[in-house]
C-alpha cells in the first residue's frame, strides 16, 4: 500500500489525491480479498473441522489440540477484524449522525459507556469520502474508548461547519500510556485523515482523558 501511496505521490491538488485515494481503496479492497478467500476461509473450515472432532470427543478432547482450537478460533476473529477495518461498511442511509447514534445507543446497552454527541452544520458540508473517513475515525475512537480508557463517559462533537471542519471524540478515562502498542487504530486513523489531506491529533493525559482530534483539509 505504501508503494501505490509513494508510485501516487504528486502534488497535494484535488486530483493527485483522488488519484492516490482510488489506489490505496483498491489496494485494500485487495488485500481484504486475499484475506479472506485464503486465510479466513481455511480458518474457518478448520475450525468446524475441529467442532465435529470436539463434538465426537464429547467435550473430552485432548488438552493440545483444544488449546490449538482456541488460538486459531481467536485467529480468526482477528482476521476478521482486519477484514472489517479493510472494509469499513458504508455509511447507512441514516448517514454518519443516524450510525453514530446507533453505535450510541450498543455503548450505553453493553457496556454501560454513555456516548453524548453534538454537532453544528450538516454532515452534508463534507464530500462523501471525508463523511467515510469521518466514520472510520469516530469508529476506531470509540472502540479504543471501550477497550481502553475505562471511561463511562464519551463526547463526540462535531464541526461540520467549521473550516476545516473539525470532530473530537474525548473520554475520562486512563488516558494513554506505555509506550508502542502494537496496534494499528492511531496509525490507521492518521493514514485516513491524511489521505482527505487533514491530519489528526491525539492529547491525552494520564487519569483524566484522551481526546482525538479530526481536522479536515485546510
Ligand atoms: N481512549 C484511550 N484511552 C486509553 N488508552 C488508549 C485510548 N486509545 C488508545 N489507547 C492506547 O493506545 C494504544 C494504541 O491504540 P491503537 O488503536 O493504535 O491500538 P490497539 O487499540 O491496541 O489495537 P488495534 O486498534 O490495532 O486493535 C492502545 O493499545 C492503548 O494502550
Ligand atoms: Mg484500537
Amino acid at each position: 500500500m505504501s508503494e501505490a501511496r509513494e508510485e501516487l505521490r504528486a502534488p497535494a491538488d484535488g486530483f493527485a489525491h483522488q488519484a492516490v485515494e482510488d489506489a490505496v481503496a483498491r489496494e485494500r479492497a485487495r488485500i481484504a480479498r486475499e484475506l479472506h478467500d485464503g486465510i479466513a476461509t481455511d480458518l474457518a473450515g478448520a475450525i468446524s473441522l475441529f467442532k465435529v472432532y470436539m463434538e465426537g470427543r464429547k467435550g473430552q478432547p485432548d488438552q493440545t489440540l483444544k488449546n490449538v482450537f482456541e488460538i486459531m478460533e481467536r485467529l480468526l476473529k482477528h482476521v476478521r477484524e482486519a477484514l472489517t477495518d479493510l472494509r469499513p461498511p458504508p455509511i447507512s442511509p441514516d448517514g454518519l449522525l443516524g450510525d453514530l447514534r446507533q453505535q450510541a445507543d450498543e455503548l450505553a446497552r453493553l457496556y454501560g459507556i454513555r456516548v453524548e454527541l453534538s454537532s453544528n452544520g450538516t454532515e452534508d458540508l463534507l464530500s462523501a469520502h471525508q463523511r467515510e473517513v469521518v466514520a472510520q475515525v469516530v469508529r476506531e475512537a470509540l472502540t479504543n474508548v471501550r477497550r481502553h480508557s475505562g471511561s463511562s463517559i464519551c463526547r463526540v462533537k462535531m464541526a461540520f461547519a467549521a473550516r476545516p471542519f473539525l470532530i473530537e471524540v474525548s473520554d475520562e478515562g486512563c488516558g494513554i500510556t506505555g509506550g508502542k502498542s502494537g496496534g494499528y487504530g492511531l496509525v490507521g486513523m492518521r493514514e485516513r485523515a491524511a489521505g482527505i489531506g487533514g491530519r489528526l491529533e491525539v492529547v491525552s493525559t494520564e487519569d483524566r482523558g484522551t481526546t482525538v482530534f479530526l481536522f479536515g483539509p485546510a
